[in-house]
């Protein structure tokens, strides 16, 4: 692979070496490469002096443009979260792999969901080529070098990345609602169905099982409404046709196990830099409420799960958020203030949030304000529509006596923008008009066998791979099923005897009866106790935090 660059005077400072070693270090061995672990371990101990260089490695800002003067995006900063909006074609993509590529290599991890699957060519070095050398010499890029990113592909349909999975349980009746973009009614009943899930332990992890409890309930609604109201058939069967349209829409896919473990996603390689978590998005895009659903359980299982930490040095993970606007079209109120709320809560967490979107008005306010971070490429201005937008684009940032915005905006020549970093104190930079660094990376798509060589190696390789289905919902309520025709046991709810009477013995109060499915259930049980169910069975089962936060039906 060619690192070079074009200028003579440029000083590639160990770009072409180490991404190349980079490279073997990955296909020869993964990320354990135990040769490259023991030289690091056996290295002299540091001296006062490169500590001081790593430890302004770890903040040191991070160059993404260039005006008069370099604008830098500080790391303390990233967790303020971003922006970077303009029309198609002006630069977007390319500046989050920019970015990216600079969190990367400050050792910060970063998701980005691949829309055009443009965003994988950071996984390659870039090519000498006359328009970024161009780029390179005007920019007066010192020591500019190609270099790959060290990526992880992942995929909802498990084709051009590992599969992404989570279960019905851990997303939770509101977002599952906006999944099958049921109205207030609909979505009542199904929190009603998830809460009698609860009370009879039945475990959803995936489609089978929401589809088995969902026939469960309409069956006995009857039974079932003394305790939990009136349950209509209408809304049952809605919730059904719902179920089936997300499969067709490969929803399925989704929901199972082994369910995604977020720490996969914050990973560094063993040159220290950041793994750039890429989400295959150009099939699920297709369905822009599903795809906007996913990101943002995503984020909402960051909140859950990671620990606060206050205002790090530098973020733990950076979300890029592609085609934003998805998320917030017809968005109900209730679930955008939840959105509001996450994105606002999830930086004291260490995530740093980047919305990309074609336009600015594209995001609600209250989000818009938690947005430090702007990049504004250029904007079309030919409908009145459109120079509103410019208008309320211009807004946003701090004036510059200089920059007459409003009119730059519609001016900036692609890979340029007008840029608001945030400085040490959180206070928006005066607006300046850049140029967008080049990507160190490949612009552009990768080939398939590319990928494939990397999902062969990548540090996940074979951890997702493999759906386990386990003993739920679906195989419980089956054999219930199945033991009440044999054997003449009641099948309704509210009986003497618990759910679990007819299944293996495991011990339990009320049970009698022994079997062949011991095992599974036992360790379907301990399983679910530590990632499901929580500390105790009978516990309620963890909701996920838009749940969690309404105080809906997990907070009794
Ligand atoms: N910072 C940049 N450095 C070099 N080329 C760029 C840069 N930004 C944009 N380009 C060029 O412009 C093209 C379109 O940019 P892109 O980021 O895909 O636009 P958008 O995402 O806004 O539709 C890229 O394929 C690339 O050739
Ligand atoms: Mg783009």
């Amino acid at each position: 692979m060619n690192t070079g660059t074009r200028s003579k005077d440029d000083k590639p400072w160990g770009g072409g070496d180490v991404s190349r070693a980079r490279q073997e270090g990955i296909s020869a061995a993964g990320w354990t490469n135990p040769r490259r672990i023991r030289i690091q371990a056996f290295e002299p101990v540091p001296t006062p002096a490169s500590f001081i260089s790593e430890r302004q490695l770890m903040a040191e800002p991070l160059l993404i443009a260039q005006s008069k003067d370099p604008q830098y995006l500080l790391p303390k900063m990233a967790n303020l979260h971003g922006l970077v909006a303009g029309a198609t074609g002006t630069g977007k993509t390319v500046t989050l792999q920019v970015m990216a590529e600079a969190f990367s290599r400050a050792g910060v991890p970063v998701f980005a969901a691949d829309v055009k699957g443009d965003l994988s060519g950071i996984s390659q070095a870039g090519k000498d080529n006359p328009k970024i050398a161009e780029r390179v010499k005007k920019m007066k890029l010192e020591g500019f070098a190609f270099e790959a990113s060290p990526v992880t592909f992942w995929d909802v349909f498990g084709e051009q990345g590992h599969p992404v999975r989570t279960t019905v349980s851990e997303m939770g009746p509101l977002l599952f609602s906006r999944l099958l973009n049921l109205n207030d009614t609909q979505s009542g009943v199904l929190s009603l169905v998830f809460k009698i899930a609860d009370d009879h332990q039945l475990l959803l992890l995936d489609m089978k099982d929401l589809q088995a409890v969902l026939q469960y309930v309409g069956e006995q609604a009857k039974a079932l409404q003394t305790e939990y109201g009136n349950i209509s058939a209408a809304s049952v069967g809605a919730i059904q046709r719902g179920l089936v349209t997300l499969g067709q829409e490969g929803g399925d896919k989704f929901f199972g196990e082994p369910a995604l473990n977020i720490d996969d996603l914050m990973q560094t390689d063993s040159n220290g830099h950041g793994v750039v978590n890429i989400l295959a998005s150009d099939k699920l895009i297709r369905s822009p409420r599903v795809y906007a659903t996913l990101l943002l359980w995503l984020l909402t299982e960051l909140f859950e799960k990671l620990p606060e930490v206050g205002d790090p040095d530098k973020p733990k993970l950076v979300f890029f958020f592609d085609e934003a606007h998805l998320l917030f079209t017809d968005l109900p109120s209730i679930v955008a203030d939840k959105v509001t709320q996450v994105v606002r809560l999830v930086r004291s967490k260490g995530v740093g949030v980047f919305f990309v979107s074609q336009n600015p008005l594209d995001i609600p306010e209250a989000v818009l304000g938690q947005l430090g971070n702007r990049v504004q490429h250029a904007l079309r201005a030919f409908t009145p529509k459109d120079q509103k937008a410019v208008k309320a684009a211009a807004q946003t940032f701090r004036t510059n006596p200089k920059v007459d915005v409003e009119k730059v905006i519609t001016e900036l020549e692609v890979g340029e923008a007008l840029v608001s970093f945030l400085d040490e104190k959180g206070t928006p930079e005066i607006v300046e008009r850049a140029m967008i660094c080049p990507p160190r990376g490949q612009i552009g798509p990768i080939t398939p066998e590319q990928r494939a060589e990397l999902m062969k190696t990548s540090l996940v390789a074979g951890v997702y791979e493999n759906a386990v289905d386990r003993e739920s919902a679906f195989e419980i309520l089956k054999g219930r099923a199945g033991q009440a025709a044999t054997t003449g046991a009641p099948q309704q709810q509210g009986q003497e005897q618990p759910w679990y009477a007819n299944l293996p013995n495991l011990g339990l109060p009320g049970q009698s009866g022994g079997g062949r499915r011991g095992d599974t259930l036992i360790e379907a049980m301990s399983k679910s106790a530590a990632r499901t169910i929580g500390s105790s069975v009978g516990r309620q089962i963890v909701r996920g935090v838009l749940g969690s936060l309404l105080g809906g039906s997990s907070k009794r």
